[in-house]
């Protein structure tokens, strides 16, 4: 991932409102003469709760700001996507955002963008290109550290995750899918910190594309290929949930003989982690919303914004999950 990125990194958060502002060269007003900010947004798909809750947040906070949102949903194919922002940029949107499928290959459309003076955000994953020109922020997680938070926890806890008590601590990983920033720096992160105990190995990886279905298949493909499986790494809580799903199916306890750390903590992935089926959930912010209509509200009105905006996220415990259970969003 472009790492200069990283580098510029602010956390911001925003608070309260701002009045909507005109729009830029080229944009809405010029179309259609109105005041109201017109967003186009091309969403990824609808593939995990993650990203159903990242939606709701995205289409209530338009409504509040009276952001006019075009919606798009890619299904989870960059041809999709790359198709809806041309459809924005020819639509003349005061501003685009989108989460990119994959981090590479968008340069030719934003240019696209760029040359309509259609100001681009980034929002929950960030794109691998070295202009950095092409968008004017990114709104999201710090990926790499979430996979850190995931590592260290099986470090910190290696005698209780050697479950089968022979000095090996054995992990099955189940990644998001192939080419998304998430993928990329959850593996990256859990990598770097697992290092530090020789004893603890990543013995299988595939993707599950970040589906319920495709972290079952996976966790299935997995039990028939290993014999000693200690711990599953799921990229994200669906992922874990369809792991959990191919365990119980196995005849084996999740969480117990096998233990199950995952990332996003979305409510499904918190009842199984209160439940005692998933043991860690390091957490991944979907609400978005808010910050993105306060950014686009900046960009529009020509005023300068960070080029990162990070999140701020933790993570639970099976006991620190019982307690914020109830007051759960999402
Ligand atoms: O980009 C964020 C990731 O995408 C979430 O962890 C996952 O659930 C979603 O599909």
């Amino acid at each position: 991932m472009f790492k200069n990125l990283m580098v510029a990194s602010a956390t911001v958060v925003f608070a309260g409102s701002l009045a909507a502002c005109g729009s830029s060269d080229g944009g809405a007003d010029d179309a259609g003469g109105s005041d109201k900010i017109t967003m186009g947004f091309a969403q990824v798909g609808a593939e995990s709760g993650w990203r159903t809750a990242n939606t709701k947040s995205i289409q209530a906070s338009a409504k509040e700001a009276g952001i006019e949102l075009k919606f798009s949903d890619a299904q989870q194919k960059q041809e999709n996507q790359i198709k809806a922002i041309r459809s924005y940029i020819q639509q003349k949107v005061d501003v685009i955002a989108f989460s990119p499928v994959v981090e590479t290959g968008w340069d030719t459309v934003l240019q696209e963008a760029k040359r309509a003076k259609i100001p681009v955000i980034l929002t929950d994953r960030a794109v691998d290109s070295e202009d950095t020109s092409l968008y004017k922020t990114f709104l999201g997680s710090d990926f790499v550290l979430e996979g850190e938070k995931a590592g260290q926890w099986v470090v910190d806890n290696a005698a209780t995750n050697d479950v089968n008590k022979d000095g090996k601590i054995n992990v099955v990983e189940i990644q998001g899918t192939t080419g998304a920033a998430p993928a990329i720096d959850r593996k990256e992160g859990f990598e770097d910190k697992i290092a530090a105990d020789s004893n603890i190995k990543i013995v299988a990886s595939q993707t599950g594309d970040f589906t319920r279905d495709g972290g079952k298949k996976v966790m299935e493909a997995f039990l028939k290929s290993q014999k000693d499986i200690d711990v599953v790494y799921a990229h994200n809580d669906d992922e874990g949930l369809g792991a959990i799903e191919a365990i119980e199916a196995a005849g084996l306890k999740p969480g117990v003989d096998i233990k199950i750390i995952t990332v996003d903590a979305v409510k499904d992935g918190m009842t199984a982690l209160a439940a005692g089926k998933i043991n860690y959930i390091v957490e991944c912010n979907p609400l978005l919303g808010p910050q993105l209509m306060e950014l686009a509200e900046k960009v529009v009105a020509g005023e300068e914004v960070p080029q990162r905006v990070e999140t701020e996220e933790g993570a639970f415990d099976q006991e620190q999950a019982k307690a914020v259970l109830a007051d759960r969003q999402y």
